[in-house]
Parts: structure tokens; sequence; C-alpha cells
């Protein structure tokens, strides 16, 4: 059995581990979004400040790939754990292998829980052979991105504002209260919640990172009396993709139930619509936590429709 860590600058065998990856995890599902050869490579070239990140590949005799790991952590963080065997090689040890190669790899870094994602029954059966459990699980829905924008309405007094590319200097402030209350209060489940601090210097730094990894930041926020009380974001691929992503969407506690996300969300489609880099889009993609139940009422009442589901799972390590 052979595993090698990929050398981060090694691009033919990153771009091999990435399509292994997409194999085995993407299978038949349907509008799947998957990270482009380019963006990995910048991911690997321009890793995230505090966090290590592995790339394992296990070949098989003939040299060609059979499976493959994405394995990452940061002190005092969940560690997380991908892996994807592809079908031929399947129920012959060599997930187990991959395991064992990650746990390995993270024994100097003693994270506390390991965390991995899965949408498969198989996948759920594997990790809970390596000893974690679903701490969480994520309807992944999807919305045709030629529909027209949804027609919806909030109280008079809301103003949207709708921008891509970087948050504007003067709605900065409220941009990074926003989305340190965003992280405080999604919902997920039983799963550890990562400790993010978010500053202008971070936001900075992540839209340099998603513009290298060839991403437009589509966003929309909502104020009322010139305070931001909400917003919403969707990644588009700046080369064309079939899938664009709708990432955050957040309303303070204080402002929900008046129509505030349902506006945002259809304001940040309508800019969507009128963007040149979103022509070649088939689908909008949205995962909502399963008791989530306003914003999966919410996405179903935008055109969303249920295409599968995730099981987030987590356990501890038992670093020898
Ligand atoms: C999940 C996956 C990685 C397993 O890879 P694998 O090489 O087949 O796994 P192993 O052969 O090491 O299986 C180890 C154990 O996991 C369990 N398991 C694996 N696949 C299973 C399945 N389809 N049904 C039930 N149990 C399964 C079994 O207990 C198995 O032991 P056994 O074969 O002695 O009964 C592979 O099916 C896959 O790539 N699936 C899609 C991607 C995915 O879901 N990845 C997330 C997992 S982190």
């Amino acid at each position: 059995m052979r595993v090698t860590v990929v050398g981060r600058l090694d691009t033919e065998t990153l771009i091999e581990w990435n399509g292994a990856l997409r194999a085995s995890c993407v299978e038949d599902r349907v509008g799947v979004w998957w990270p482009s050869d380019e963006t990995v490579l910048a991911q690997f070239a321009d890793p995230l400040p505090g966090r290590r990140r592995w790339a394992l590949v296990h070949r098989a005799e003939d040299g060609s790939l059979a499976g493959a790991a994405d394995v990452s952590a940061g002190p005092g963080e969940p560690a997380e754990v991908t892996i994807g065997v592809l079908p031929a090689h399947r129920r012959r040890g060599i997930g187990t292998v991959l395991w064992e190669a990650a746990r390995e790899l993270l024994a100097d870094e003693a994270p506390s829980v390991v965390q991995s994602e899965t949408w498969s029954q198989a996948g759920v059966a594997f990790a809970e052979c390596c000893g974690l459990a679903v701490g969480n699980s994520e309807l992944r829905m999807l919305r045709s991105a030629v529909a027209p924008a949804p027609d919806r309405h909030a109280a008079a007094d809301v103003e949207i504002v709708t921008w891509t590319g970087a948050v504007p200097d003067d709605l900065m402030h409220d941009w990074v209260r926003l989305n340190t209350r965003m992280r405080e209060d999604v919902p997920i489940g039983e799963l550890t919640r990562r400790v993010t601090s978010l500053d202008a210097e971070w936001v900075r730094a992540h839209e340099k990172r998603m513009t290298d990894q060839g991403w437009i930041l589509v966003r929309a926020m909502a104020r009322l009396a010139g305070e931001g009380v909400g917003y919403t974001v969707l990644f588009v691929a700046a080369d064309g993709d079939e899938i664009v992503v709708q990432d955050d969407t957040f309303v303070e506690r204080a402002h929900r139930g008046r129509g505030i996300a349902g506006l945002l969300k259809s304001e940040n489609l309508r800019q969507l619509s009128a963007l040149p880099a979103s022509a070649a889009a088939r689908w909008v993609q949205t995962t909502t936590a399963v008791d989530n139940h306003p914003m999966l009422a919410l996405n179903r009442a935008i055109g969303f429709e249920v295409a599968d589901r995730s099981y987030a799972l987590e356990g501890r390590f038992a670093v020898s």
C-alpha cells in the first residue's frame, strides 16, 4: 500500500489528487460545485495563515491513483479529513490506510477533535468505523441560475446595498461585526465550533485569496437607519462555471421575521444575473442544516430544491 504526501508546488500531482477526490466524492450527484484545479493550486501556493494542509495520494500497483485524502489542522481548531477512494478500488482497506496516514500526520498537531464530511451512506459507515459520529446534517439545494430573481419585500425602511468585489471601506465595520455574529450563530448541530477572530485585515486577506483562487464575490448588505443588520454572499467563478455558490446569509436576531433575508437573497440574485461572469452558470447551490427551518423555508420559497444531503462527522483522534 503506497501513500505519499504531495508537495505543495507539485502541480501535476495536485491536479491528479483533485481529480481523484472529485471523482470519488461527486459520483452521480447533480450540479455539485467542486474546486477547480486552478483554485486548488492557488490554495496550496498560498495556504491559510496558521493552518497546515496536506494532500495525500494512494497509488494502485500500476501507478494510477486509487484514493486521495485532504487533511488540514490549525492550533486549537478541529482538524479536517476528507477521504475519497475511486469506486473500482473500494472495500479493500485503502480508505483505512489513508485514514491512518492522516492520523500520523496530525499526531504533531494533537488536534482535540477531527471532523469529516460525506454525502453517502458508505462515507458515514466508513467514518463511523474510524470512530467518528454524525454531528450535523445539511441539505444541498439547487436553484436554476437563469430563473429570474424572485420578488421579495421587506419593511420600507430596509435599505439593500449591493456590490461585487471588495467590501467598501464605509461598510467594513458593519461587515466585520455581522460576519463575526454569523460564525457564532449559524446552526452546526453537535459539531465543535471553529473560532475565527475577524477584523478588517482578515477580510482584506480573504478577499485577496478568493480573487487569487478565481472567485468574484457578489454581496449585499441590509441596513436600517444606516446600520448593517444582515448580509449575503454569492461566489462566482471568474472564468465561468456551471455552479454559483450561495455562501453565508445572516440577519441579526433582533431584526428577524421581517423579510430581510429574502430581500437580501433576491437582490443579490438580481445582481448576479447582470454579471457577465455568470453567463455560463446553470445552478446556484446552497447548503442548509436540516434543522434550520426558517432558512429551508425561505430557500424553497425562492425556488431552491433539495438535491441531496450531507453528513458532518466528528470524533477524537486517538493520537498514538
Ligand atoms: C468512504 C470511502 C472513502 C471508503 O473507502 P474504502 O477504501 O472502501 O474503505 P475501507 O475498505 O477501508 O473500509 C473500511 C470499513 O469502512 C466500512 N465501510 C466502507 N464502505 C462501506 C459501505 N459501502 N457500506 C458499509 N460499510 C462500509 C466497513 O466497516 C469497512 O470495513 P470492512 O470492509 O472490513 O467491512 C469510499 O467509499 C468513498 O470514497 N466514498 C465516497 C467519498 C466519501 O464519502 N468520503 C468521505 C469519507 S471521509
